[in-house]
């Protein structure tokens, strides 16, 4: 049986590092990008030839489409797709600087526009394909100094339901995974800055972990979620409660 193919965005570290080794253990081969030469390398030995490490800088966007496309003429098909590349460069709107909108918003939401367009057409002649998104509880609830961030991530939630529409009836799901606060390098300096104050705001009483969100995406991933899309998993320990009743 052929192994299923998986693009993780940002694989080097992080939440996309547990999101790759997850989907590796699950039999799956995982391509993942780095922006860097080094991230490449910890791909390549994080994952022991279960997959691959490619380069790729989404502010190059013309460099993306080229690569993306040299990934699909050598593997034919991306089976799963997770966006989960995103940074943040936060500001208060008055004395934020254009490249920290258009950073912001190109890398965590247009490079999806970009990347889809490419991968989408051979998933839609097998009739199946899992596309994931990483979004944030910042584009549920916003956050001060974050209006390109909670801009980007809402922007994911409403292109995911859109995509969901129209390629459900191919076999292919699209669905948003949107962490609270999961302990990585983008967030460790303010979860060590504002520790209880942050916990006091978690019913669950613990900052998340990234296996939290890798198990969600594992799942997602998955043919046992075939009847799930166009919908959005808060994994956030109750630090925001969004039930639509
Ligand atoms: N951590 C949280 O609490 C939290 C909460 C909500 C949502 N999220 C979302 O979850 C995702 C992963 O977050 P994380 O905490 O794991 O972040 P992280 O550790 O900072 O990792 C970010 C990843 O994005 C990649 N990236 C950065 N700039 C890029 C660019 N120009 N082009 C392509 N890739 C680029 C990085 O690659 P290089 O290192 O190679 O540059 C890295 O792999 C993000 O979308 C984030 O918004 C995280």
């Amino acid at each position: 049986m052929k192994k299923n193919i998986a693009l993780v965005t940002g694989a080097n570290k992080g939440i996309g590092k547990k999101i790759s080794t997850e989907l590796i253990s699950k039999g799956i081969y995982v391509i993942g990008t780095s922006t860097t030469l080094q991230g490449v390398d910890k791909i390549k030995k994080t994952f022991k030839g279960h997959g691959i490490g490619v380069l790729i800088n989404f502010l190059k966007i013309i460099e993306t489409k080229k690569k993306i496309q040299k990934l699909i003429k050598k593997f034919k098909i991306i089976d799963i797709f997770v966006h989960n590349a995103g940074v943040i460069q936060d500001s208060i709107l008055l004395k934020m600087h254009d490249s920290y909108w258009n950073n912001v918003i190109n890398i965590n939401l247009s490079a999806i526009f970009h990347i889809t367009k490419i991968i989408l057409l051979p998933m839609i002649r097998q009739r199946y394909g899992r596309i994931i998104v990483l979004s944030s509880i910042s584009g549920y609830t916003g956050q001060i100094g974050q209006t390109n961030y909670a801009a980007s991530k809402s922007g994911l939630v409403g292109f995911s339901k859109s995509l969901a529409l129209e390629v459900a009836s191919k076999g292919i799901t699209v669905n948003v995974i949107s962490p609270g606060y999961i302990y990585t390098d983008m967030t460790k300096k303010i979860l060590s800055l504002k520790k209880e104050e942050i916990l006091k705001k978690i019913p669950v009483g613990r900052f998340g972990n990234t296996q939290d969100v890798a198990y969600v995406v594992s799942f997602l991933s998955s043919k046992k979620s075939s009847y799930i899309t166009g919908q959005n998993i808060h994994v956030n320990g109750g630090m925001y409660v969004d039930f639509n009743v």
